[in-house]
């Protein structure tokens, strides 16, 4: 197995050669896993609300709350490329956008992703500046889910099709390494992922882009009551763990439960 460490430009450099798989952890024994398991890119997703938190949605994630997961996270010294979500309203300015970054960083990423394109280019362009890699995010933004009434998809109408193509061509010139689409349109995806120079990480975007990301604990069955309709997990982790939790408290209640194994 190669062990050098993912970069930015490790990952930027798969394109048209391997297709990324790239997973959500947000603690040291998940990262560690991940890692071992072979995956590349993990990030610390600002899914963390949902998943982990038990929030309604990823607007009430606080920078604090990324910082610690991300240290915790970046206990587990990955090779693979740690990234970290900047979340809601922590990158409303230029200036916002670069302190937080960095703040990520001093937590253990070693790259940030922001939601969206053009409305927020001056960000990144100054995160770059700083020499913070950037992962892009277009599609539909989970941060932006209060304003606009629900989860869709995104890209179907020619309008929004050609702010997308903006979007991504404005992140490209930014200098960003990959591009998270989630919800995309898959014909739309498909044609982001022959246009860009950089890989396409796809989340319900269809089966053409470079990469595919998924909310890990989504892919392993853990949260069974969220139905998702671009993710059938691979694992009832969720009734396997209620089983085995059942069973040893029979066994302590039976008298035999501080036995080994
Ligand atoms: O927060 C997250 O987990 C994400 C992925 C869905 C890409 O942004």
């Amino acid at each position: 197995m190669n062990s050098s460490k993912i970069t930015p430009e490790s990952i930027a450099a798969s394109k048209g050669r391997t297709r990324i798989a790239a997973l959500t952890a947000y603690d040291f024994p998940m990262t560690r896993l991940l890692d071992q398991a072979g995956i590349p890119l993990i990030l610390v997703g600002d899914s963390l609300g949902m998943v982990v938190l038990g929030y309604p949605d990823t607007t009430h994630v606080t920078l604090e709350e990324m910082e610690h997961h991300t240290r915790a996270a970046a206990r587990a010294k990955p090779r693979a490329l740690l990234a970290a979500d900047l979340p809601f309203r922590s990158y409303e300015t230029p200036e916002a956008a670069v302190a937080n970054a960095r703040r990520l960083v001093a937590a253990g990423a070693e790259a940030v992703k922001a939601e969206g394109g053009l409305d927020i280019i001056e960000q990144v362009r100054a995160i770059r500046n700083y020499g913070i890699p950037f992962l892009g995010h277009l599609g539909m933004l989970p941060q932006h889910v209060l304003e606009e009434g629900g989860y869709r998809v995104k890209g179907k109408q020619e309008a929004e099709r050609q702010r997308l193509l903006a979007d991504a061509e404005a992140l490209v010139q930014a200098g960003a390494f990959a591009i998270v689409l989630e919800l995309v349109a898959a014909p739309l995806a498909a044609e982001l992922t022959r246009r860009l120079p950089i890989p396409t990480i796809g989340i319900g975007s269809g089966p053409d882009c470079d990469g595919q990301i998924l909310v890990t604990p989504d892919l392993l069955g853990l949260l069974p009551w969220f139905s998702l309709k671009h993710v059938k997990p691979r694992l009832n982790a969720a009734e396997q763990m209620r089983a085995v939790v059942q069973e040893w408290k029979r066994s302590v209640e039976a008298g035999s439960g501080a036995k080994a194994g």
